[in-house]
């Protein structure tokens, strides 16, 4: 929810800001603007809509300095247009400030700063920082972010630069993420690392609390209460060419394309084959505790929240203890029950989705261990719990979740093997064969891959739908959710995920001769039971796309080879299968989304990460 960027060094900032900003853009595409210091006088530009109409003004109007601050927007309070755009500037036009998150009492503030005198331009909760700053500025900056925090509350990240003190940006952090790079003679203030990996990979991320004042001498870290902070920066390992789209259309494409390195790279020393164990030690989680665990509550939110639901599955299957899933912002409202034994999971790609965040913080504060699976490295997430396990997906851009969503369920695998060979539910015996299984899922996920064509075939035959139904049982239900929600959030089309059991209860009124049914029917899996339900759904006209398992033909004989479509996945291991069949309903959901002209990448009226409530 909106990308914030700063510069300061010998580059030229406008392209430097520009390129953070393309690497942010999944942020939110609302609007962007950027704001260089030069000359004693700061210069701003704005636009409505997608980066490439601020390139385009740029390309007309190049702008000069060596300090700058970009913003691209996900619109919360105002209008997504040109005035209600970042950077926003105070009175006097001598200071902007770039936001992400809410200002939970702007109105108070507005009213008491219209008071004042201060003239307010749009609609935006952010304009009140610029105001606050502008009222606090005596000669320092630094000492008006920190005044200016003491009014503030919600949650928020803001980054400020004044002409007054061009040599100087600060930034402030209470909720979405900042993070510092530093390079050689130039620093960056991001919202997020690929907005600046290729220029360095040395970070250091802000926490709740901090400030960063970036100079030409170099970085400060200070709490809200001017405490000064000494910290390591961190390296990163991701490679800037992962942040390309490498010859591929999209970024969801290259990034399915991804997803057997990235389950390799995520299953990657945590077992031994040889010996049957599980290596789950940088979670800090000890063998006691998670033998003690008498409950598991999985939170997440959207794609996470249907690794959760698989997980579910896994480790009550596997490991024999009793599992919660919850929606992050029902869990967070719900005052659930929580014990001393209990283990709390939180499932989040970014670390920053602010509901995850928000029920982790209130299940830390109530004493109860908490573990994160999360892409990010060093994310709020991260730092919120007791532990974290990471997947290792790489940056994903494309703001519908593939290879994060695969890589979480790799992740929830692994939980699951370590929680039931703690607990005496997995010899070391049947470790090496449920490992050996997983072990193949890289493989049999690059033989699925070979299905594109197929599926674009059958892309180009629905994509002027206007609704589907997804159908599955088990394990798999949780991959007809995620199949439905890819179809919605790309293509805009109606979309419903159901159990196929479920079908009878009232979806079945929906059916009718324009209805396309996605009916994972994979052998094993109550094979029998779903193939019943497609025969529900055919006696009703709908048309079929089902998936089944080579060598299992018994669905030709239900489907009509003018009128439904029969896929078989290859042939694998049943404990795999949520793995293997959520790769064709992505490539599905992309070639739909490609046929029907719209933009995989950034969907309307979405963002990545969803860092307000
Ligand atoms: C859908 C999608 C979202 C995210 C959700 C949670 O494709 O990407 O539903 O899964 O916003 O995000 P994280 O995992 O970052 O907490």
């Amino acid at each position: 929810m909106c990308g914030i960027i700063g510069y300061i060094g010998p580059q030229s900032t406008v392209e430097v800001l520009l390129g953070g900003l393309k690497r942010l853009e999944y942020r939110g595409y609302d609007s962007a603007g950027i704001a260089t210091a030069h000359d004693g006088t700061l210069h701003v530009l704005r636009s409505q809509g997608k980066l490439d109409n601020l390139e385009r003004q740029v390309g007309s109007r190049p702008m000069e300095g060596h300090y700058g601050l970009g913003h691209t927007r996900w619109a919360t309070h105002g209008r997504p247009n040109e005035e209600n755009a970042h950077p926003h500037r105070d009175c006097t036009k001598t200071l902007v400030v770039v936001h992400n998150g809410i200002i939970e009492n702007y109105l108070d503030l507005k009213s008491r700063l219209s008071a004042e005198g201060h003239r307010f331009v749009t609609e935006t909760d952010t304009e009140v920082i610029a105001h606050l700053l502008e009222k606090h500025f005596r000669s320092d900056l630094e000492q008006a972010v920190m005044e200016t925090l003491k009014e503030l509350d919600g949650v928020f990240a803001f980054a400020t630069l004044s002409a007054r003190q061009p040599d100087t940006l600060v930034g402030a952090r209470n909720g979405p993420p900042l993070v510092v790079g530093l390079g050689e003679g130039e620093s960056f203030l991001a919202s997020d690392i690929p907005a600046f990996l290729s220029h360095t990979r040395s970070v250091m991320y802000l926490d709740d609390g901090e400030v960063a004042v970036l100079t030409p001498d170099g970085l400060r870290l200070v709490s809200h209460e001017g405490k000064e902070i000494k910290r390591e920066p961190a390296r990163i390992t991701w490679d800037p060419i992962q942040v390309e789209k490498q010859g591929y259309k999209h970024f969801m494409l290259k990034e399915i394309n991804e997803q057997p390195r990235a389950v390799r790279d995520t299953l990657l020393g945590r077992y031994s084959l040889d010996t049957g164990r599980i290596h789950l030690d940088e979670t800090g989680l000890d063998d006691d505790s998670l033998k003690r665990t008498r409950k598991i509550s999985l939170i997440a939110c959207g794609t996470s929240w249907h690794a959760a639901l698989v997980g579910k599955f896994l480790i009550e299957n596997i490991a024999r203890i009793p599992v919660e899933v919850d929606i992050a912002s029902e869990f967070r409202y719900r005052n659930p029950i929580l014990g001393p034994d209990d283990l709390v999971v939180g499932i989040s790609q970014s670390g920053e989705t602010a509901d995850t965040l928000a029920a982790l913080k209130a299940t830390r504060d109530r004493g109860v261990t908490t573990l994160a699976i999360c892409n990010v490295l060093g994310s709020m997430a991260t730092r919120i719990c007791t532990g974290t396990l990471y997947t290792h997906a790489g940056p994903e851009i494309g703001v519908a979740s593939t290879k994060s969503f695969t890589t979480q369920l790799v992740a929830l695998y692994l939980l699951a093997f370590k929680l039931a060979q703690i607990r005496g539910h997995l010899s070391p015996e049947e470790s090496q064969n449920v490992l050996a299984e997983i072990a193949r899922a890289a493989h049999v996920m690059e033989q699925t891959l070979l299905l594109a064509e197929t599926l674009e075939g059958i892309a180009r035959e629905f994509h002027l739908a206007s609704n589907f139904l997804y159908l599955a049982r088990g394990p798999l239900y949780p991959i007809a959710l995620e199949g439905a929600l890819k179809l919605k959030e790309l293509s805009y089309i109606h979309a419903e995920g159901y159990p196929a059991g479920e079908m009878k209860h009232g979806p079945i009124a929906l059916i009718d001769g324009r209805m396309p049914v996605v009916v994972l029917a994979l052998t094993g899996l109550l094979f029998e039971k779903t193939a019943n339900n497609i025969q529900e759904a055919k006696a009703r006209g709908a048309r079929i796309i089902a998936f089944a398992t080579e060598g299992d033909r018994r669905l030709e004989q239900i489907l009509d080879e003018d009128r439904d479509h029969l896929v078989f996945l290859p042939e694998h291991p049943e404990l795999i299968s949520p793995l293997i069949a959520v790769v064709p309903l992505q490539l599905l959901a992309y070639h739909i989304s490609v046929a029907r002209g719209c933009d995989v990448d950034q969907p309307r009226n979405l963002a990545k990460s969803v860092t307000v409530e």
